[in-house]
């Protein structure tokens, strides 16, 4: 099967090169404006009050100590607040019940569901005051049993369901009578803890209500879904609700669903009658943002004495909310990275009273990867095979389940070139082998893997006679560069001049544009852009058709290239301003990209047609100190597929970033849980630990750059791969330089010693 995009083959004046982001003076002077930076008249300030129990009821609600503090103007509760609906049944079209982070309908109830649960809003002229009275609302509970203890309740364990387009259970052939029979086998047990959203920027709302009509300014990864969802919940037409989102820093998934701050943000305006900011504290973020499961895994390998797998089993348990949540894929990389004639892969989950989990950049893959490639570095001890050389050995061909074909793949490429970069020979294989004054010397691989997607979205653009191009869509931009990569696309597919375009986005009165998530939004837009441009191509000739003297009249779009603010063929052509001056227009518009139904027929489509990814392989070089156990990385190479490469540097930026994500998971993060309370015991950066400059060596990138025939432009994204297999390699350098082998992260010194 071929498909339109394999016949792109574009001039790149722009796309490819390294530009700066467009946005990015603005986002470094201070001169954007972030979701809690917009002054109104008689703008509020709210705070939240937390549960500090982890199931129960409220029996008694005291708040006069918070309103007699000065500048208080309301205290809601359940016992006062005016009731949202809730959340409506998920179904096609009302997808947008999916967005909303838990089923739990804030202060239209008593009940409690988790340590940290909002149960109470203030609202006061300025937020030391809100924060102040929402410390003195007293609240009276019953408690009822709670089931918080993630590693108590493995055996509880349940088999995960699995959706249309990822299944939670696959194989072929038998795993296990492979494993027991295989020569040289592994078989591991992996432990990975919760995981905390910290972008930089903490969630916060402004919302502004004028009768039915409201505005909301909010930091957010799904425009379209959350102003549906918000208009559902407080019973509002959706045509009425503006929601704004130019700047948002940074989200990771964490910012991709509808969490409390907002809902309650939202219904504290209605409420008071006046503006609202609700800017959370990082500690809020922690009690209401929902961050990364926990994870217990099973890796067993069955190899033959000459490398190749014969077994691969892969297995995992993971947490959801009993009020919500995603279960992960934490398998999915096992699918399709090793070619073994036997493969048993099946993840579980278990419902905890906790604060329900959401996704975070490479949810499953990046905790899935660490297990994998952990298990491939120690089944290559096992045989005495170099690590790379293993992995090459099991290169499949086709998708090892079910034998479809991988549209490109380039893992073979990535090792090659990062192995001579890296200078992967000067390895001395045996374990604690490799010495620099009092540090032990390790170096390490392991391969990335992300899938690769498009999602629903629309992108309209318009060609002016002044030769202005505006291109415009609900999409997100989180600080990644999509922004600046789609103008770069549409400069390119216009052949007009980068100055000349001007994109429009993060606003809900645009046309509705993919949610940024699965490191699908640039794929999806630049789907859309192609099918707009084409469509512009053919509105041109068109005009062209009626005018005599045209040099591209009875030319067909195909022919035709577009440069120098026109389209031509070899020296003949003629701008787009001519052709609409000509014609007496001021601009022609053109809408492209699908609908939900029209992309769940396209991904099902062609979910069954080929498997595709972005790939990639890390590089890790740690020293870790003989006598503290102090594990430090010292160099970072990833060479990474991610297709076509739209702009160098974002690209860069984007890997690089999850690699410094990934040194987190791998060396400090993790949200601590109190086993007994189900409390976060350690909500601040203070305590939980986030790689900081010191921490993060000069991080390589290359990319391979080579397009995907089967992506619009060849792009796979490039979003979450860069997370992917950075445990592993961490772990694997650590297990070369100290021949202990840390299954459980994070790696921290005590587990050294
Ligand atoms: Mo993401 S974890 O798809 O923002």
């Amino acid at each position: 099967m071929t498909t339109k995009f394999a016949e792109t083959e574009q001039r790149t004046a722009y796309v490819g090169r390294p530009l700066d982001r467009l946005d990015g003076t603005a986002k470094t002077t201070g001169e954007a404006r972030f979701a809690a930076e917009h002054p109104y008249p008689g703008l509020t300030h709210a705070a939240l009050v937390h549960a500090t129990i982890p199931r129960g009821r409220i029996t008694a609600v005291d708040t006069e100590a918070a309103l007699a503090v000065p500048g208080v103007i309301a205290v809601l509760t359940h016992e006062n607040a005016p009731a949202m609906k809730a959340r409506r049944p998920t179904g096609l079209p009302n997808m947008d019940a999916l967005v909303v982070g838990t089923t739990v309908n804030y202060l239209a109830t008593d009940e409690v569901h988790w340590n940290g649960q909002p149960v109470a809003v203030t609202v006061a002229e300025t937020p030391e005051a809100a924060r102040h009275a929402a410390s003195l609302v007293r609240l009276t509970y019953v408690e009822l049993p709670a089931v918080v203890d993630f590693a108590a309740e493995e055996r509880n364990a349940v088999p995960q369901k699995g959706s249309a387009l990822q299944s939670a259970r696959a194989g072929k052939g038998d795993a296990p009578a492979a494993l027991a029979a295989a020569p040289v086998t592994v078989d591991l047990r992996f432990t990975t803890p919760p995981h905390a959203h910290n972008a930089i920027e903490p969630h916060a709302t402004t919302a502004v209500w004028d009768g039915d009509r409201l505005t909301v300014h909010e930091g957010s990864q799904n425009i379209a879904w959350m102003r549906r969802h918000l208009a559902w919940r407080f019973g509002v037409p959706e045509r009425g609700i503006r929601l704004l989102s130019p700047y948002v820093g940074g989200a990771f998934g964490g910012k991709g669903m509808l969490w409390a701050g907002t809902l309650l943000a939202v219904l504290a305006g209605r409420a008071t009658a006046r503006p609202v900011r609700l800017a959370l504290s990082r500690e809020a973020v922690y009690h209401t943002v929902g961050g990364r499961t926990p994870s217990i895994q099973r890796v067993a390998l069955g190899a033959s004495a000459d490398g190749r797998l014969t077994a691969l089993i892969h297995t995992s348990v993971a947490r959801t909310g009993r009020v919500g949540g995603n279960p992960e894929q934490i398998t999915s990389a096992s699918k399709h990275l090793y070619d073994s004639p036997n493969i048993h892969l099946a993840q579980s989950i278990v419902p905890l009273d906790l604060l329900p989990n959401t996704s975070m950049r490479a949810p499953g893959d990046s905790i899935g990867t660490f297990a994998l490639e952990s298990a491939m570095d120690e089944l290559a001890g096992e045989l005495g095979l170099d690590p790379i050389e293993l992995r090459m050995r099991n290169e499949p061909a086709r998708d090892p389940l079910g034998g479809k074909k991988l549209s490109h793949r380039m893992v073979r490429e990535a090792y090659a070139l990062g192995a001579e970069r890296f200078g992967w020979r000067e390895r001395d294989p045996r374990p604690g082998s490799m010495r620099d004054g009092r540090w032990l010397v390790g170096m390490g691989v392991a391969t990335a893997y992300h899938p690769s997607m498009r999602l629903p979205g629309k992108v309209a653009v318009r060609l002016s006679a002044d030769g202005g191009v505006v291109v415009r869509s609900a999409f997100h931009e989180m600080g990644m560069g999509t922004a600046t990569a789609l103008t770069q696309m549409a400069a390119d597919e216009l052949g007009v001049p980068l100055a000349a375009v001007r994109v429009e986005y993060g606003d809900s009165d645009l046309p509705p544009g993919p949610l940024a998530g699965g490191s699908a939004q640039t794929a999806s837009l630049a789907a859309g852009l192609v099918e707009a441009v084409g469509k512009l191509r053919r509105s041109v000739l068109a005009l062209v058709r009626r005018a005599p003297g045209s040099p591209l009249r009875g030319l067909r779009p195909d022919q035709l290239e577009a440069r120098d603010g026109g389209l031509y063929q070899g020296s003949q052509g003629e701008t787009y301003a001519a052709i609409l001056a000509r014609a007496g227009r001021d601009h022609l518009e053109a809408e492209g990209g699908t609908g939900l139904l029209g992309f769940v027929v396209q991904a099902v489509r062609e979910s069954r047609s080929w498997v595709r990814a972005a790939t990639g392989a890390q590089f890790c070089e740690v020293r870790v100190d003989r006598d503290t156990g102090e594990v430090r990385v010292s160099r970072w190479l990833g060479v990474f597929d991610v297709g076509r490469v739209i702009n160098a540097k974002t690209v860069a930026s984007q890997l690089r970033g999850g690699i410094v994500m990934g040194l987190g998971m791998a060396l400090s993060e993790q949200t601590l849980v109190d086993p007994r309370t189900g409390r976060i015991v350690n909500p601040s950066l203070a305590e939980y630990h986030v790689p900081v400059h010191a921490d993060v060596p000069r991080i390589d990138i290359h990319c391979l750059d080579d397009p995907d025939p089967t992506m619009p432009l060849g792009l796979v994204g490039a979003g979450e791969v860069g997370i992917t297999g950075v445990g592993a390699a961490v772990a694997n350098a650590v297990r070369h330089a100290t021949g202990k082998r840390i299954t459980d992260l994070p790696i921290t010194l005590d587990k050294l010693l």
